[in-house]
């Protein structure tokens, strides 16, 4: 089990390792959008990886090509629904709200 917290909420609770960071997002009552399913394509699920970035699953190639069409994104970006919680380490993550498309 990995130690999962949400920001600016602060909700914080344990996700199994190998979890999709979406789920482990929306099973913490995280607030984030999931417009085309966990498929790359929409966006909305775009996320600041803001502590345990070691923590995740890397980029993979359609995720990297998916945030470079994004507004705002930065180096700790990530599409949740495209990360893997790996167990390493305990991660935060900064919902983005609106700015998540
Ligand atoms: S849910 Fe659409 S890109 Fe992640």
């Amino acid at each position: 089990m990995t130690t999962l917290t949400l920001q600016p909420s602060g909700l914080s609770g344990e996700v199994a390792d190998g979890t999709n960071l979406l789920q482990a997002i929306l099973a913490l009552g995280g607030q984030i959008a999931s417009k085309c399913g966990g498929k790359a394509s929409c966006g909305a699920c775009h996320v600041f990886v803001t502590g345990g970035r070691k923590g995740v699953s890397k980029l993979t190639p359609a995720e990297n090509a998916k945030l470079d069409t994004l507004v705002g994104i930065g180096s700790k970006s990530r599409l949740a629904c495209q990360a893997t919680i790996l167990g390493t380490e305990p991660v935060t993550v900064e919902l983005l709200g609106a700015l998540s498309g």
